[in-house]
């Protein structure tokens, strides 16, 4: 039996049913329709998207999206891994160089992740996009992400630069929250770039995001992330922490150009031994 489902926009978001008879449905042998819809219903949202099952899906239908459903966000999720660990690669691998070249590392710290099936679901709703394992692959660009933390600001785009010299990295986005950063004084350099994974049968692209921080921004950003999701506050309160997190991500900014001034003029004394 075949089973594939479209969703509001015709997308297939099943397309195969070809589960050998007998192994087909798992979910039949063990479990009621109402058991299978109680499980449909609980299921976090990334997972699947209850609007877009029809209620008259057999049991047997049903499994097989189940089935189909889980098993593409995990080879999706591998792939993603795959490409976290290519990139986080390469930046050990120069941090490894300049520890050579220079004796010095200019990675402090590299930190990867895979977008959960809550916030990509939260995502693809605020982009008013379907779920679909496809639709997340095209649209979202942030599945897989490396935080990247540096010595020094300079060291930021040391990094950066030099694994966009790479041929095998494609730059898709780069946003330069250092030059400009945002209203609430978040600062990084963030890079979307695109770089391939060799699986046995293909070569297949794919896109991470970089996010490189000196030590004082990420300082900032992690306590910032901790405080916006305490409890509601009274808009006065807020507003002032607001003020207060911007002089703070100044006096941070500030940090960083006298620790790194301190750094040249040791670099500058040592070079005119
Ligand atoms: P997203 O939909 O969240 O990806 O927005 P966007 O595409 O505009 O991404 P952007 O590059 O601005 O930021 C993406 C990531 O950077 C977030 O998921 C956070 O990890 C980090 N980030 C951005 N802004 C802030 C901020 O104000 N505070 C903190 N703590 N982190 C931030
Ligand atoms: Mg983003």
């Amino acid at each position: 039996m075949g089973a594939s489902a479209k969703n509001a926009t015709g997308e297939t978001v099943v397309e195969d049913a070809k589960v050998e008879a007998g192994k087909s449905n798992v979910l039949d042998a063990r479990l009621s329709l109402a058991e299978v819809r109680a499980q449909r219903d609980a299921a976090p949202a990334g997972i699947m998207a209850r609007d877009m099952l029809p209620e008259n899906l057999s049991v047997q239908d049903l499994a097989v999206l189940l089935k189909t459903t889980v098993r593409g966000w995990q080879e999706l999720q591998a792939y993603y891994r795959c490409a976290l660990m290519e990139v986080e690669t390469k930046f050990k691998v120069l941090n490894e160089q300049f520890s050579l070249e220079y004796d010095r590392n200019p990675i402090e710290t590299i930190k990867t992740r895979i977008k959960s099936p809550e916030s990509l679901a939260e995502k693809l709703a605020r982009k008013g996009l379907v779920f679909g394992i496809d639709t997340v692959e095209r649209e979202i660009f942030d599945v897989a992400g490396i935080r990247v933390v540096c010595s020094f600001p300079e060291d930021i785009f040391l990094v950066a630069d030099c694994l966009l010299a790479q041929d095998d990295i494609t730059l898709i986005e780069r946003k330069d929250y250092i030059a400009n950063p945002k209203p609430n004084g978040y600062r990084g350099l963030h890079l979307i770039v695109e770089v391939p994974i060799f699986l046995h049968n293909e070569k297949r692209p794919m896109k991470v995001e970089v996010q490189l921080r000196s030590i004082a921004m990420d300082f900032w950003a992690s306590l910032e992330h901790k405080l916006r999701y305490k409890k509601k506050l009274d808009v006065e309160l807020a507003a002032e922490l607001e003020d207060e997190l911007l002089a703070c991500s100044n006096a941070a900014a500030d940090l960083d150009v006298r620790m790194q001034m301190i750094r040249n003029r040791i670099e500058a004394s040592r070079r005119a031994q």
